[in-house]
């Protein structure tokens, strides 16, 4: 009845965190400005759900593409980006998916429920990238399509542009490059857009989680062929409407992720000057931490309710690591006093 691939997959698991202070998921933890709540409000009443959501979505991708001065041509939206992972790996060429590893989860588990074979590179002890041995394993097994995440997930680092560039111009398959996290990252690659090179974003990160949009940016080209596996009304009609609304206040948010980076600053140094602990540097808005216990850390932290992911399952160079979101000072001070208490 159901494939025994499938069947032998687990269920994506998120787990609860009713009042706990929830830093695993890397959301933006201030709530959207009252400032915006009645106009907001106002405008969802006012929209037509008897009716299915406009399916092109020209002014929404207009005002996206404008952001980095491209066209809406060169912009198509998902019902976050996971759906354009999905969409990506359905339309790419036959072939393995490359992914350096550790990375983003998602590339490898959709891969396999659309039966595409995938490879992994081994990022180094530093969580570094050998763009070398990359290329040659896409050669060798025939890779079709390879993501980078920029900054990577879990480890928090932005492959140096050298290595992006030299992955770009030596692949002639797709290069995905993930900016979730572009928010929180001091550059983009937007540059470096081509007919097989595209830049993978989403406004999750940034403080609007719920609303489910996540957008690629590319080669008006292939944007139009990818537009051929979208499901069409993938985004809902009170999702547009609040993108519209909120993207004529992006300041509000682009503020307090800028907060956000001052706080993972500052997190950073403070856990630096704890004994037993290393954080790694992060262009993300999270930081990803080795402990000497990950299982007893995050165990003695969920005590404390406080919600963090325990990476050390994922194995290899992720053994005894944690990775935490950062949230606001208040619930930063409770997280750090508790890993000063709860270290060995
Ligand atoms: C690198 C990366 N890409 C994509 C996503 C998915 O984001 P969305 O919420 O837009 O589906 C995540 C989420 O954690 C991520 O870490």
């Amino acid at each position: 009845m159901i494939r025994k691939d499938i069947r032998s997959l687990s269920a994506y698991r998120v787990p609860g965190s009713d009042g706990m202070i929830k830093l695993d998921a890397m959301e933006n933890p201030y709530p959207m400005p009252s400032a915006l709540h009645q106009g907001w409000q106002d405008l969802l009443a006012e929209e037509g759900i008897n009716r299915y959501p406009d399916a092109d979505m020209a002014k929404l991708r207009g005002m996206i593409a404008e952001l980095d001065g491209l066209e809406a041509d060169q912009v198509l939206l998902g019902n976050g980006s996971d759906e354009i992972i999905q969409m990506l790996l359905m339309a790419a060429d036959p072939g393995a998916c490359a992914v350096p590893t550790p990375t983003f989860v998602m590339y490898e588990l959709i891969s396999r429920w659309v039966k595409r074979p995938v490879v992994t590179v081994r990022l180094d002890a530093e969580f570094q990238l050998d763009a070398q041995s990359l290329l040659r394993t896409c050669g060798r097994e025939k890779a079709a399509i390879i993501f980078l995440a920029c900054p990577n997930n879990p480890t928090g680092n932005m492959w140096p542009a050298e290595t992006v560039r030299a992955i770009t111009e030596g692949f002639r398959g797709l290069v995905v490059i993930d900016e979730a996290y572009r928010p929180f990252a001091d550059r983009t690659h937007t540059n470096l857009i081509a007919p097989n090179v595209l830049v993978l974003r989403t406004f999750s990160k940034m403080g609007w989680a719920g609303l489910r949009l996540g957008y690629v940016l590319g080669d008006a080209g292939t944007i139009s062929e990818l537009n051929k596996v979208r499901l069409p009304y993938n985004i809902n009609a009170l999702t547009q409407a609040s993108a519209r609304f909120l993207l004529r206040h992006l300041k509000l948010f682009s503020t307090q992720c800028q907060r956000i980076v001052d706080e993972r600053e500052r997190i950073f140094e403070q856990l630096e000057t704890i004994d037993g602990v290393r954080p790694y540097p992060s262009q993300a808005n999270f930081i990803l931490l080795r402990v000497r216990d990950a299982n007893g850390m995050f165990d003695w932290l969920k005590m404390q309710h406080i919600l963090v992911k325990n990476m050390h399952q994922a194995g290899g160079n992720l053994a005894g690591c944690l990775r935490l979101t950062v949230g606001t000072p208040e619930e930063n001070d409770a997280l750090l006093s508790a890993i000063r208490e709860g270290v060995i």
